[in-house]
């Protein structure tokens, strides 16, 4: 299986290119020699399966505003599989620059989705909890979770555009699974786990929102949901994630702990952090769909444990 991954210098393409290497580093890993310019993964699902051969595509190679570079790169390269990382993902900065942002997470997305529909290429595209409106009212309905079923009405200019590229991609007959994410981190990019641990450390004394409710999701099983959903040849809507639900404050203290960082950390409410985008009180993704069909979600805990120790010297 041929899988091309774009936006491959974010944090879910950068978390993707490294699940595929393995434990090889850049210079290591190894070139295919039967597809040309892709890479053989180290993953394998099980001895009798298919081998995986991965090709990152970075923002110059393959532009989701610019659907010619897009045409190009699939024709060029035949993947069976692109995985969409890419996304204008800024969130408050989208306020200001809604056509941008539209360009690229509805538009483009759909410029995408038409062109791999036309090749049979499958699409994982990632969408967002922010689809949602994340009132504290929908804690109350929701106790798991937003189902993959809960009507969609996003409260920002960034949500509202990726609600728009999931809706264009259902309007195109193609092979394609959107999966959505919230609360993404890892040892990669930029993600909150990794500002608490490099301002506890510069600042030492920090304060977290404590009104804002959902449930850390660490790349490495979203890519292994990811990979179990392929295997499966599902398709259509699903919500990745972990097992919990906590605040940004609990999150907070359970990375300090974890670093045996031993800074004050203080509770404050939204309003302490004026922000230009309207963020969701409440963002917990239910998973008992992909859970119904055997999948493992695993308690947050769990990997935010091994990204912590793998950050020790941030
Ligand atoms: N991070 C979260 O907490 C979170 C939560 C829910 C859902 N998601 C979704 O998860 C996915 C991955 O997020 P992430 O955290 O990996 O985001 P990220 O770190 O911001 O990475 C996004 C990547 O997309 C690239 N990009 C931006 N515009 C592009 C364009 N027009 N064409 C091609 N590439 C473009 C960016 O390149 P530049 O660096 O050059 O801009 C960047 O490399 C996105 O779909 C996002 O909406 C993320």
């Amino acid at each position: 299986m041929k899988i091309a991954i774009s936006g491959s210098e974010g944090q879910l393409g950068l978390s993707w290119q490294n699940y595929l290497k393995g434990d090889l580093d850049d210079n290591e890993a190894k070139s295919s020699t039967i597809h040309p310019g892709y890479y053989e993964a180290k993953v394998y699902k099980s001895s009798d399966s298919e081998a995986i051969y991965w090709l990152p595509l970075n923002r110059k190679q393959f532009d989701l505003c610019m659907p010619e570079s897009i045409h190009a790169t699939l024709d060029r390269f035949q993947p069976d599989v692109v995985i969409n990382t890419a996304a204008y993902t800024k969130v408050d900065q989208a306020e200001d620059e809604q056509e941008l942002a539209f360009e690229c997470n509805a538009k483009g997305v759909y410029a995408l989705g038409k062109a791999c529909m036309e090749r049979d290429i499958r699409l994982v595209h990632y969408s967002t909890d922010y689809v949602f409106p994340g009132v504290e009212e929908d804690v109350l309905k929701y106790p798991s979770g937003y189902p993959e079923t809960a009507p969609t009405a996003p409260v920002n200019i960034y949500g509202e555009t990726k609600r728009m590229g999931e809706q264009e991609l259902l309007s195109i007959e193609g092979d394609f699974l959107i999966l959505r994410v919230s609360w993404l981190c890892s040892a990669y990019g930029n993600n909150f786990l990794k500002t608490i641990l490099r301002r506890a450390k510069s600042h030492g004394h920090l304060k977290v929102v404590n009104d804002q409710l959902g449930v850390p999701t660490f790349t490495e099983d979203v890519i292994e949901q990811t990979l179990e959903l392929l295997q499966m040849d599902a398709r259509g809507i699903f919500h990745l994630g972990s097992k919990g639900m906590i605040s940004w404050y609990d999150f907070a203290k359970e990375i300090l702990e974890l670093a045996d960082i031993n800074v004050p950390l203080e509770p404050v409410s939204s309003d302490f952090f004026p922000s230009k985008a309207v963020r969701p009180k409440f963002s917990k993704l239910s998973t008992s769909k992909i859970e119904n069909l055997g999948i493992t979600v695993w308690p947050w805990q769990r990997s935010c444990k091994r990204v912590v120790s793998s950050l020790k010297d941030i």
